[in-house]
C-alpha cells in the first residue's frame, strides 16, 4: 500500500458529505470495503466497478492505464470524493504513479503484500496469487528486492480466481478447478511444497480464503493489504468530519442487470442502493 503526499488541496476543509471513492473492476474492492467498515464506519462511501472493463488482469498495460485513470478522471469531478482509493492491486502496480499525477486529491492504492509476508514467513518460501498483469510488473519486483531478498518468492497468476470470486458473491457455486489450478500453480513450483505463507496480491482473493485455506490445508497463512490500506485511509482522513446524506451506492460500468445479482452482497457491505455510470 502506498499513498499520497499531503498536498496542500487536502488542507482546505472537507465537505462532511465528501465520500470515499472505492474502485475496483469488480466486486473485489470489497475486501477493502469491509476493513474500511471496521476502522471508519461513519465515512460516507461510492464503490465503483468498472464492470465493463473486468477482468483487468488479462487486458494490457496500456489499456489498464487508460480505463483506471479516464474513469477516476470523470468520477472524481462528478463526485469529488475526499480521497480515492484504488481497492484494485491490478490498477494499482499499474497505474498508481499516472493518477496520482493528473487528479488533486489523495490516493490511496493497493500492492502486494510482500513486506509483511516476507516478515511472517518461517521456511522462506512465499506463494504470491495475483492476476497475470500484477505479477509481471516492475513494482512486484522492486518489492521482491526490497523486502523478500534471500527467500523464494513463487508468482502464480489466478485468472480463474477472479471470475470464481464474482460467482461466488452472486450466490452461484465456487468453481473447485479454479482453486485448485492455483493451488497446483504454487506447489508445482521448485520449493513450492514448502510455502508457509500466501500473498493475495488480487483484491478478490480474500474472498475465497475459505475455500483456498481448505485447498492449501493446514501450516500455509494468508495475508492481503485491505486492513492497511483501511487504516491508512483512517489516518490519511483524520480529524475530519463525515456525514452521511443518503445511502451508499455501488456504481457500477457494465449492465445493471449483471450487478442486481450481487444486491445482498453489496448490501452486506453497507452499499444499499446500485447505480449505472
Ligand atoms: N481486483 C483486481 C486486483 O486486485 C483484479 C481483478 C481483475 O479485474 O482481473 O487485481
Amino acid at each position: 500500500m502506498e499513498t499520497t503526499r499531503l498536498s496542500s488541496t487536502t488542507a482546505r476543509p472537507v465537505d462532511p458529505a465528501a465520500p470515499v471513492l472505492l474502485f475496483d473492476s469488480g466486486v473485489g474492492g470489497l475486501t477493502v470495503l469491509r476493513a474500511l467498515r471496521d476502522v471508519l464506519p461513519q465515512a460516507p462511501v461510492i464503490y465503483a466497478a468498472d464492470t465493463a472493463g473486468l477482468p483487468y488482469g488479462t487486458k494490457s498495460e496500456a489499456q489498464v492505464a487508460a480505463r483506471v485513470a479516464g474513469l477516476l478522471g470523470r468520477m472524481t469531478e462528478r463526485w469529488h470524493p475526499r480521497l480515492v482509493c484504488i481497492a484494485c492491486n491490478t490498477a494499482s502496480t499499474i497505474a498508481l504513479g499516472m493518477v496520482r499525477e493528473v487528479l488533486e486529491v489523495p490516493i490511496v492504492g493497493t500492492v502486494p503484500a510482500i513486506k509483511p509476508a516476507a516478515a511472517m514467513t518461517r521456511t522462506g518460501v512465499i506463494g504470491l496469487l495475483g492476476t497475470e498483469a500484477t505479477i509481471r510488473q516492475g513494482y512486484v519486483d522492486r518489492l521482491e528486492h526490497e523486502f523478500a531478498a534471500g527467500k523464494h518468492l513463487l508468482r502464480c497468476a489466478a485468472p480463474g480466481l477472479v471470475a470464481a470470486a464474482e460467482a461466488k458473491l452472486r450466490g452461484e457455486p465456487v468453481d473447485p478447478a479454479a482453486i485448485a489450478r492455483a493451488v497446483d500453480g504454487l506447489r508445482a513450483q521448485p520449493h513450492g511444497q514448502d510455502i508457509d505463507t500466501v500473498v493475495l496480491a488480487c483484491t478478490h482473493f480474500p474472498l475465497l480464503a475459505a475455500e483456498l485455506a481448505a485447498a492449501f490445508g493446514p501450516g500455509v497463512r494468508f495475508i492481503d493489504g485491505a486492513q492497511g490500506i483501511a487504516r491508512r485511509i483512517a489516518h490519511l482522513t483524520e480529524g475530519q468530519a463525515f456525514a452521511r446524506t443518503g445511502p451508499d451506492r455501488a456504481v457500477f460500468t457494465g449492465g445493471l442487470e449483471a450487478a442486481r445479482a450481487l444486491a445482498p452482497a453489496l448490501a452486506a457491505h453497507g452499499l444499499e442502493a446500485i447505480e449505472a455510470f
